[in-house]
């Protein structure tokens, strides 16, 4: 089985260098590793949470499509869409609201950080917090558990969130597993638990002023920024006093590790070498801005191709979206009925209608009698009634039953006294009126194990 990889892309801001080196690099280089099924998603739901200017956050999602695709990210090989393009996300995040505890989500960074910040200027310990913010984690699950993802690769910020995805599906599970398993015939669990992997060497850049490049110290570089105020923006990186002709350690220089980002070890160590021989710092911003206009100019042009054709990237990114969705719907469908939001007729809808009906198919059905007890029944392609089954205390041992009478029923299938069928002995069921004898029922089961693949 291949590893489903997914990582979400916050869509504020404009990406910088830092971004560049620290996340879309290492992410695009890790998609096109054999073995891994990748899914990249513009988070922009979550975007929501943090900014409420539409055209901000319209622009934003655009640029960061347009960024990841002209760094090349590979729409045919990954799976590339918008959170928002994909609505199992939210109607699972509802299902997953109802089960994850109010307490778990107290203990969130984010939602923390800000009681924090409330009570240290003497508010209101839920000032300016909206549920939004509070139900984050909850998204992010949302986001990961709809594809049923493995690896979820993240900055260490994250780590916590992935856990509560893993505590949130794991609780679901527990709570739901068992009709899940009633009405899909699956074994195993309806959510995938993600693991978290944490790149320990990605690069953070310094920024202009040597702390490290984020939008929140303002000392960015933007990745994409013309050539002319690239230029201005790295002459402008602080440096020490050291004039030229005085020799310089590459090791403690921000301006080094900048170079080095973005360059092959032989054009690194050529400027190590001239920082020893006392580079000015003039002309090691000189190089620096050539090299950085090398390694970002192709990528610039077709950023700007892509900016320029909005209808392309929307086309793009609703492919990808058509793709997600062969996953999330067929899912969703399964989740909905398994916590009983199912089609009245449940066991017809989890066979899948649009099969059963094509195909008319012999199929089980299986239902809750007003008394309470788990009732299944086998009728043929044209739904009559063939075999009624009895009752059961669980969805679960009714369809552990439905699964045994699949397996074995068509070998090990026969009539007990007043029309009752037996399984090896055991009685099952009832044949039904007008049904000749147990023969019909086996036949039934030999259609169906016949065209199960
Ligand atoms: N919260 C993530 C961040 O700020 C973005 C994100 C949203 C995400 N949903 C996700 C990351 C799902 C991984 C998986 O970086």
């Amino acid at each position: 089985m291949t590893t489903r990889v997914l990582t979400g892309i916050t869509t504020t801001g404009t990406p910088h260098l830092g971004n560049y080196a620290g996340a879309i690099r290492p992410a695009i280089a890790a998609s096109r590793v054999e073995g891994v099924e990748s899914f990249f998603f513009l988070a922009d739901y979550h975007a929501l949470i943090k900014a409420d200017d539409p055209v901000r956050v319209a622009r934003s999602r655009q640029e960061i499509a347009a960024t990841w695709l002209a760094c090349g990210l590979d729409p045919k090989r990954v799976v590339f869409y918008r959170q928002s393009d994909i609505p199992e996300i939210p109607q699972l995040s509802w299902l997953l609201t109802c089960v994850a505890a109010k307490g778990l989500l107290n203990r969130a960074h984010a939602y923390k950080a800000a009681v924090d910040r409330n009570a240290g200027t003497g508010e209101d310990a839920d000032a300016g917090v909206t549920a939004g913010l509070y139900m984050y984690p909850v998204l992010m699950a949302a986001d990961i558990l709809a594809f049923g993802a493995h690896k979820v690769p993240v900055g260490r910020d994250q780590i916590q969130h992935i856990e509560m995805a893993r505590d949130i599906g794991q609780r679901f599970n527990h709570l739901y597993g068992d009709s899940w398993r009633a009405v899909t015939g699956k074994a195993g669990e309806p959510l995938v638990l993600p693991e978290v992997t944490i790149d320990e060497q990605v690069a953070t850049l310094p920024g202009l002023d040597g702390r490290k490049m984020s939008k929140s110290y303002d000392n960015t570089i933007p990745l994409f920024a013309p050539p002319a105020e690239l230029k201005k923006l790295v002459m402008s990186i602080v440096t020490d006093s050291r004039a030229p002709g005085e020799p310089k350690d590459a090791d403690d220089s921000n301006l080094f590790q900048l170079y080095q980002a973005f360059s092959t070890p032989e054009q690194a160590a050529e400027m190590r070498h001239a920082f020893a021989e006392g580079i000015g710092w003039g002309d090691a911003k000189q190089r620096m801005f050539a090299r950085i206009e090398d390694a970002v100019a192709p990528m610039r042009e077709q950023y700007q191709l892509l900016i320029a054709r909005p209808a392309e990237l929307e086309e793009i990114l609703l492919d990808g979206a058509r793709r997600a969705r062969d996953l999330t719907v067929p899912l969703l469908d399964e989740l909905r009925q398994a916590v009983g939001l199912g089609a009245f007729t449940a066991a017809q809808a989890a066979a899948g209608p649009a099969r059963a009906q094509a195909q008319k198919l012999p199929q089980f059905k299986q239902y809750r009698e007003a008394d309470g007890r788990f009732l299944f029944k086998l009728v043929d392609g044209e739904g009559s009634l063939l075999l009624q089954g009895d009752g059961h205390a669980s969805p679960r041992e009714a369809g552990q039953l439905i699964a045994r009478l699949r397996r074995e029923g068509a070998d090990a299938l026969h009539e007990m006294e007043q029309r009752a069928v037996g399984l090896l002995g055991e009685r099952v069921g009832t044949l039904a009126d007008g049904v000749a004898g147990v023969d019909a029922v086996i036949e039934a089961l030999r259609v169906m194990n016949a065209t199960e693949e």
